[in-house]
């Protein structure tokens, strides 16, 4: 179990300690911020889309053993939209209470941002066995907001794009791919 648990621990590091790099050497090109908030969003839907494809692997293609790190991975994602959140909060915003109010009431890119945020903080706070044990049935009920999270991170993403679609459209792509291996017809059992 821990042989898989390290490394994919390991993994999900990697980003945060590359991120951590570019701003000890100040090379996070001309505009540090706005690098930290694109590259830390982009890794939280990643890290979301990653866990949404464990449970087709198992189904389709019979592998378990990735079950054991869905929770990690999907603690990742949660981690990495935090970071995203407080760099917003923080560097951009500069706990500008007012503006940022603003914002959330006027520009639906943050609206559903933020929608998505709540998802994930409501699935992070759930995460754990005594929630799990707890809400029973209405575990595996609430835990499907996973998927609301990752499709309003991508309205997020394709709302706030002013130019290049392509990467939300993979990312769409990718998400209506795990939309359709949910179809009963998909499954192999389980
Ligand atoms: C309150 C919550 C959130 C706020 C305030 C927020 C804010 C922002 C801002 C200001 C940007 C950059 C916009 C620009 O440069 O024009 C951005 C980009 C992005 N955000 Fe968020 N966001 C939030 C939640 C999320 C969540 C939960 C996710 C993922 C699940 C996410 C994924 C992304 C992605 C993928 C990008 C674009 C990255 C890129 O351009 O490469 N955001 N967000």
């Amino acid at each position: 179990m821990r042989l898989w648990k390290l490394p994919v621990f390991l993994a999900g590091l990697v980003p945060l300690l590359w991120l951590a790099w570019g701003v000890y050497q100040e090379d996070l090109g001309p505009n540090p911020v706005e690098y930290l908030t694109h590259a830390t969003g982009d890794w939280a839907l990643r890290f979301l889309l990653i866990t949404l494809a464990i449970t087709p692997l198992r189904r389709l293609a019979g592998w378990r053993k990735p079950m054991l790190v869905r929770r990690m991975l999907g603690l990742f994602s949660f981690f990495y939209a935090s970071l995203h959140l407080i760099i917003w909060l923080w560097l951009d915003r500069e706990w500008y209470w007012a503006g940022m109010l603003e914002d959330v009431l006027k520009r639906p890119y943050i609206t559903v941002g933020l929608l998505a945020f709540i998802m994930l903080l409501a699935l992070a706070l759930t995460s754990n066995a005594f929630s799990m044990r707890h809400l029973g049935k209405n575990w595996q009920r609430l835990h499907r907001l996973a998927y609301g999270a990752a499709a309003l991170g991508i309205l997020h993403y394709i709302w706030l794009v002013k130019a290049d679609l392509l990467l939300p459209l993979i990312y769409l792509a990718i998400f209506g791919l795990l939309m359709l291996l949910r179809l009963p017809g998909a499954r192999r059992g389980g």
